[in-house]
């Protein structure tokens, strides 16, 4: 695993401590996937070992050190600990969303559903959740709950996209609900855990938590963005995979609120069956030239400027710094 962060981080002893620190997520992750049967230990390890950004533990690393306890206690190392929980928590979830998905590219691997099948990918994402679930006792009854809490709401988030709006919701707001759910609640726990672990103030705490989540909807917006905009040599995985699954993601909720007479062949394809292939092609290659793309990418600059205004809590520094830095990066992704 390289040990390039997925941040420029311009105050080198901070960088050099998050290296170190990413190491020893890698390593500890490892073991703790660990099964008694190899095939459970060898699906576990599957998409772990393909790649990854690892921006949750780093999250959780760099809130962390908005503390005085960001290296560990005497009483242990729990935020490395938690770093490992959000991971394998993200890692779970990605085998269960590419069955949802039918993804077939995950991580420039197969997905494990491709690879294997949809009871292994299923599976060994519960045995990840079960994984992450007991490690989280080893730091107490108050983050079980939070992690409890934040599970639930990926869950209901994915849930939610599965089951499209009512006909009484508005399609973007019930969008930027799943959104928060599946991906702001971790970025958000994982922000959380850093600065509790780490020792912060209850202040610094809630602003941190209220950063992660806004910096997680960003994140997901981005990708959604990407998903239309990317190549998947980039992405390591298939583009156009949400307008094939009928999943509506912020530049096609805005293109469709066009009445503009041009778009009428954009809103036919939008509101139809999209798994042709010349029908998703063609749908992609209008979507990738209208101007919801760049509404959709001004949407999420402002949601990353908001992120990086709750940072005010914090002195001026390298930390206030990178984590600006971390909300750009999110941003700058897409744009
Ligand atoms: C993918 O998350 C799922 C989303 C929430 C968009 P990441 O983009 O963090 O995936 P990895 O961990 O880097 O593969
Ligand atoms: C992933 O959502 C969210 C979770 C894994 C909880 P998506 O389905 O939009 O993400 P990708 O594009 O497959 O990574
Ligand atoms: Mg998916
Ligand atoms: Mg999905």
């Amino acid at each position: 695993m390289s040990t390039a962060l997925a941040l420029p981080i311009l105050d080198a002893e901070l960088e050099a401590r998050l290296r170190a620190r990413m190491e020893q997520v890698e390593e500890a992750m490892l073991g703790h996937v660990e099964s008694e049967a190899p095939f459970v230990t060898k699906a576990a390890r599957h998409l772990m070992e393909a790649g990854g950004k690892r921006f949750r533990p780093l999250l959780c690393f760099l809130a962390a050190e908005s503390g005085p306890e960001a290296a560990g206690t005497t009483d242990g190392d729990r935020v490395l600990t938690a770093a490992c929980v959000v991971e394998l928590t993200h890692l779970a979830s990605l085998y269960h969303d590419d069955v949802m998905d039918e993804a077939a590219l995950r991580r420039g691997a197969e997905s494990a559903n491709a690879r294997w099948d949809n009871h292994v990918a299923i599976l060994t994402g519960d045995f990840l959740f079960a994984k992450s679930s007991e490690l989280t006792a080893d730091l107490g009854p108050d983050a079980v709950r939070i992690q409890a809490q934040t599970f639930s709401r990926l869950v209901e988030g994915q849930i939610l996209e599965t089951l499209g709006p009512g006909s009484e919701d508005d399609p973007l707001e019930h969008y930027l609900r799943v959104v928060a759910g599946k991906t702001g609640s971790l970025i958000a726990t994982s922000a959380r855990y850093g600065a509790t672990f780490g020792g912060s103030s209850e202040e610094v705490v809630e602003a941190l938590t209220a950063y992660g989540e806004k910096v997680g909807v960003a994140f997901q917006l981005s990708d959604d963005i990407l998903d239309i905009a990317s190549e998947s040599a980039e992405s390591g995985k298939t583009p156009g995979t949400d307008l094939r699954e009928g999943v509506p993601t912020l530049p096609v909720l805005i293109a469709l609120r066009s009445a503009d007479p041009v778009d009428a062949r954009l809103r036919e394809l939008l509101t139809g069956d999209l798994t042709d292939d010349a029908l998703h092609a063609e749908a992609l290659g209008l979507l990738r030239v209208h101007p919801a793309m760049a509404a959709a990418k001004e949407y999420v600059a402002a949601e990353a400027a908001d992120a990086k205004a709750l940072l005010a809590v914090l002195p001026e520094g390298p930390v206030r710094t990178a984590l600006e830095a971390f909300a750009d990066v999110v941003a700058d992704r897409s744009a």
